[in-house]
């Protein structure tokens, strides 16, 4: 544990909760966080820390140590949501109506700007290289892939990324080895059979039979079609179908999504929903297209990222701090850097009874304990340096 990194962080406090709450007040949504962007350029600017800003919004800083070594990667996502604020109580609310700061990326913005500058202030002490990443639209799982293109994983030898995590108790780090998020796809359905009057069916093809059909036999998929030790979820969240009440249906959407760990399972899944889509289109006389589409990647922990980010955690907070979070069928799109890279991605807990920070995130309630913050942000720059000062993976 590097003792001047804790010291900056602490003095620092202060300043990490106001930019927090700066973000807070001004969220903008994926794609669109032009401002938000502004203001992390203005911070790096005042740090003389070199970035460039990324397409459409985002920005890439990078911190040259002085001395030669491998080049990590530091995600923070800087997105809000399309969901109504509820906090009125609080002076630092959402300025923006319909738009919040729900999932605590103002928090990671902020607590990853913190770690610059205490990395900025130790350069002599770098062994290697700093980038740091502030990503735009996670929230619709496209900005990582975009960031990706752009070039930020080229010659990266390993990433690290942090989610503030209100399910968790506030200042505990959760990083166990292995599966954390899960891989979401999106699926997309449209049966096409023959409408007509209600009461003559025998000159129709029924869409709201095949639909309704799809929907209850895909559930044997999970229950039958793959491995009982390996987690999925197949879920029909939308069903579109007919008009009136006396007309049969001629046409059936129907959107849902996929969860899964592990590439065997989702594969099959993949298969297994094309098969059945068109056997029951066959069955009934009608067609079917089937859109399944792979949205993110599961986020698992490498063992030696995880193993330095548990160790680095109880060094600095003490053991007490660590925690086992178990994984969850919930996405990030984080998962695309660990495809390219090794890795660890953790969660850094933010709920307290007693500061009402324990709402959902996502929920318009969700707040954050501030006094996290600074433990996202130590942990951010001490990882950092621990993974660069050995050179094992
Ligand atoms: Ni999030």
């Amino acid at each position: 544990m590097n003792q001047k990194i804790k010291d900056k962080v602490s003095t620092m406090e202060a300043t990490l909760i106001d930019f927090r709450r700066t973000l807070h007040q001004h969220p903008e949504i994926a794609f669109e966080e032009i401002e938000t962007t502004n203001r992390i350029a203005e911070k790096l600017e005042e740090l003389s820390i070199p970035y460039k800003r990324m397409d459409p919004t985002g920005i890439l800083a990078e911190i040259n140590g002085e001395q030669d070594g491998k080049t990590i990667l530091l995600r923070a996502d800087i997105d809000a949501l399309p969901v109504t604020e509820l906090n009125d109580h609080l002076d630092y609310r959402s300025q923006v109506k319909d738009k919040m700061h729900a999932c605590g990326h103002d928090a990671h913005t902020a607590m990853l700007m913190t770690a610059a500058a205490a990395l900025n202030e130790i350069k002599a002490e770098i062994k290697g290289t700093v980038r740091l990443l502030f990503q735009p639209a996670e929230e619709v799982a496209e900005g990582a892939r975009k960031m990706i293109e752009q070039g930020v994983i080229e010659g990266v030898d390993n990433v690290f990324g942090i989610h503030i995590w209100s399910e968790l108790e506030s200042g505990k780090v959760s990083c166990p080895p292995g599966p954390s998020f899960a891989a979401a796809d999106m699926l997309t359905v449209r049966f096409k059979g023959k409408g007509g009057h209600a009461a003559m069916p025998h000159q129709t093809v029924d869409a709201a039979v095949m639909a309704s059909q799809f929907v209850s036999t895909l559930q044997t998929i999970v229950s039958r079609e793959i491995d009982p030790l390996h987690s999925a979820v197949v879920t029909i969240g939308k069903m579109e179908v007919g008009s009136r009440f006396n007309v049969i249906a001629e046409n059936a959407l129907l959107e849902g999504t996929i969860r899964t760990f592990d590439a065997v399972t989702r594969d099959k899944i993949e298969a297994s929903i094309a098969q059945y889509a068109e056997h029951i289109a066959l069955l009934y006389g009608g067609t079917v297209e089937v859109d399944y589409e792979r949205k993110t990647e599961p986020v698992v922990n490498e063992t030696h990222s995880a193993k330095l980010v548990q160790s680095v955690a109880a060094e600095a907070f003490g053991e007490s701090a660590l925690q086992e979070e178990p994984p969850t069928m919930g996405a990030e799109d984080f998962g695309y850097y660990m495809a390219e890279a090794t890795g660890a991605f953790a969660l850094v807990g933010s709920g307290n009874e007693t500061k009402d920070t324990c709402w959902a995130h996502h929920h318009g309630r969700f707040n954050v304990d501030e006094a996290a913050l600074k433990v996202g942000a130590e942990l951010y720059a001490q990882y950092t340096l621990a993974y660069l000062d050995q050179s094992e993976f």
